[in-house]
């Protein structure tokens, strides 16, 4: 017999083929595109650190959100950046808060979208903290009670899922459990279940507005990135809670993760790609060091491949609306 027995590049050879013979492709109907909503400005302020992404106004906010599902992008994530920050994060729940607006409006503008409230307190509370900080760390039980008003709040504006996204434990079994009170009974949780404290969200201090006000690491409640049973754990009892999907984050350096969860959990599962993910493509694409659109849907792909359902990421717009992803 001949050397070599096999060829692999007999299906490399035409790009045809290798459409033909492709394992993985990225839709626009995997990605979310996130969205902050800030209450305090008239027109919308670049995020230094993300070129392309911004904090809108509300009715800036309604109309991007118009635009994206103008592009057959399925959902958005809310962030919420109100005027008033206290200890008790009052605007994260108040009824008129700014993310509560944003989710009526962009209800009613956009009927189409699915729209996923980020459910965490670090936007709201002074000290930028995911919840209520009492003695060098966030109080579990007692941050609990205000993430699910919070939930609810959001429920109750017009949120098709909420994204507990704190880390902290019996999260979403509380969530569920008012959620379910209230009967919100098809109001989904999309869980942040496996979420690695990472230097990867820097970025995102800036486009969250806590880059002044929050001092310190959140290790106390985020993972250690240097686990991975811990993940499947977190997983699990996300699961057991009631999560309808589970989601992994950061996603670039985390897809041995994803990976892992694909295998043991039959949910769907989210990655999110973060602020810091996004950063290193975009300054290094506007340097010109690589090609930009091959990078990202290389790293799309990759992380579709280790097992995502759903990506979230600051590129669903752009890559749609370039033409990136079809
Ligand atoms: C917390 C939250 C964070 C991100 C999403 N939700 C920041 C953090 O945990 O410190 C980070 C997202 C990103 O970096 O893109 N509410």
């Amino acid at each position: 017999m001949s050397f070599p027995l096999t060829r692999p590049r007999r299906l490399r050879i035409k790009e045809s083929t290798r459409e033909l013979v492709r394992e993985f492709r990225v839709s626009k109907n995997d990605l979310v595109m996130p969205l902050f909503v800030r209450e305090d400005i008239k027109a919308k302020v670049p995020i230094q650190s993300m070129p392309g992404i911004f904090q809108f106004p509300l009715k800036e906010a309604v109309e991007e959100a118009r635009a994206i599902e103008g592009l057959g992008i399925k959902a958005v994530l809310l962030f919420g950046i109100p005027a008033l920050k206290d200890k008790k994060a009052s605007q994260a729940y108040a009824g008129d808060g700014i993310i509560q607006q944003a989710l009526r409006e962009i209800k009613k503008a956009a009927p189409g979208l699915t729209l996923i409230a980020d459910t965490c307190l670090c936007e709201y509370t002074a000290d930028g903290q995911c919840g209520i900080f009492k003695n060098g760390a966030v109080d579990n039980d007692a941050s609990l009670e205000l993430l699910a008003k919070t939930a609810l709040s959001q429920a109750e504006a017009g949120a098709d899922l909420v994204a507990p996204s704190a880390m902290l434990d019996g999260q979403v079994a509380v969530l569920r459990e008012l959620l379910d009170q209230e009967e919100f009974f098809h109001t989904g949780i999309l869980s942040y279940a496996v979420k690695y404290a990472s230097a990867f969200y820097g970025p995102f201090r800036e486009a969250a507005g806590s880059q002044d006000n929050f001092k310190g690491d959140r290790k106390n409640h985020q993972m250690d990135p240097a686990n991975l049973r811990e993940a499947l754990r977190e997983a699990q009892a996300d699961a057991e809670e009631g999560a309808d999907l589970l989601m992994v984050k950061p996603a670039w350096n985390n897809l041995d993760v994803l990976a892992a969860l694909r295998a043991n959990f039959p949910l769907p599962l989210a990655a999110y790609s973060v602020s810091g993910e996004y950063a290193m493509l975009k300054l290094a694409g506007q340097a010109g060091y690589f090609a930009e659109e091959a990078a990202v849907k290389e790293l799309l792909t990759s992380i579709k491949r280790a097992g995502a359902d759903v990506i979230i990421t600051y590129y669903a717009r752009e890559a749609v609306e370039r033409g990136w992803i079809d």
